[in-house]
């Protein structure tokens, strides 16, 4: 089944608010298919007579040994999508060689995530009540979390007609479940909400209460990228959070190079939003990122499919990687650089 296919399989089995939760972007929506088409707009300039007999794919990610760059990002509600959610996704990560973004507002505990083997990277948000953020990495890093990713992008809500918080309460609506009812009692009322104030000295902040290396996910500038970096980020991630951050904003495919330059280096560089290919991963590494996260087309496998589902799409988008690789004359991770693309077209 294509990426395609699962979306509509899924949209035909999900309930409405559900799938209209997965499918939202900010704005009028046209920011995700543009966000799509930037990376299609980006043109390669193959080379040739390079040994090809030798294909590898595999990588490390913030040291981490993977199989393959195609990652999933940390998305929230996943068991509405799929009974098993993180689980289910987590076996299919791990059955590719893959790694795991896990949201804060995961129904599923910790400990069950880890258990299914698959390396994975605690998404944060933090809340205006911090010792509730403290708990939750806390507990995160003790189930064995490799990295945390602060995400911090989303200011705004969701318009309510898509908002999880207005789901009926029996459809497994997951927030920050890793804290107990007794946890939440203690805090004050609006102790959930993200924290406004935050700033980059709280990347140090978080660095600090894990132990673990901290990347930054919806950075879209130069200058916020190295100030991140200064601030002791050890990754960054490129991110519209899949146009769902504003309709008319700069696409991942357009911010990217400017990121990757200002690092130079000195932090390894993510990126997602709107990548649907083999094509699509090639452009992102090729503009020097270490890696990419899918999400949408790993949660409507998950909802169409369970873990059959997600381990079709890795497979399928990993094995378009290695024909691309063929076709542009690179036999490793190593062999992109921004001599593969056209400068004009992107
Ligand atoms: C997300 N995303 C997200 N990001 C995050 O940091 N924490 C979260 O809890 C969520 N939740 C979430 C739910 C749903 C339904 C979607 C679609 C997305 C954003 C996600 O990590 C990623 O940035 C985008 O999904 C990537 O874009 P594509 O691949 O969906 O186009």
């Amino acid at each position: 089944m294509t990426i395609e296919d699962f979306e509509a399989a899924a949209r035909e089995s999900l309930p409405e608010h559900v799938a209209g939760y997965f499918a939202a972007a900010a704005g009028t929506g046209s920011s995700l298919p543009e966000g799509i088409a930037d990376w299609s707009a980006v043109r390669f300039r193959p080379k040739v007579l390079r040994d090809l007999s030798d294909v590898r794919l595999d990588t490390t990610v913030l040291g981490l040994p993977v199989s393959t760059p195609v990652l999933v990002a940390p998305m929230a509600q996943q068991r509405a999508a799929h009974p098993t959610g993180e689980i289910a996704m987590g076996r299919a990560v791990a059955k590719h060689g893959s790694l795991l973004g896990v949201s804060t507002n995961t129904a599923v505990p910790f400990a069950d995530i880890a258990d299914t083997g698959a390396p994975w990277w605690y998404q944060v948000y933090v809340t205006r009540d911090r010792s509730l953020t403290e708990l939750l990495v806390q507990r995160a890093v003790t189930a064995g979390a490799h990295a945390l990713i602060l995400t911090v992008d989303m200011m705004a809500l969701l318009p309510p007609t898509v908002n999880p918080r207005n789901w009926p309460d029996s459809v497994g609506k997951a927030r920050m479940t890793n804290l107990s009812a007794e946890d939440l009692a203690a805090a004050g009322p609006d102790a959930t909400e993200v924290d406004f104030s935050l700033t980059f000295d709280d990347i140090g902040w978080l660095a600090d209460l894990s132990g673990l290396p901290v990347l930054v996910k919806g950075v879209l500038r130069a200058d916020d990228a190295a100030e991140c970096v200064q601030a002791g980020a050890s990754g960054l991630v490129v991110s519209t959070h899949g146009g769902r951050r504003m309709g008319p904003s700069i696409s991942s495919a357009h911010a990217l190079p400017e990121v990757v330059q200002a690092v130079g280096g000195s932090a390894e560089v993510y990126v997602d939003s709107g990548l649907r290919n083999g094509e699509h991963v090639a452009a992102a590494l090729s503009m020097g990122a270490r890696a990419v996260f899918v999400g949408r087309p790993a949660l409507w496998a998950l909802a169409a499919r369970g873990e059959d589902g997600v381990s079709s799409v890795l497979e399928t988008i990993t094995a378009e990687l290695a024909q691309v690789m063929l076709q542009l004359g690179v036999t490793s991770l190593e062999d992109f650089g921004r001599d593969l693309i056209a400068p004009a077209s992107h």
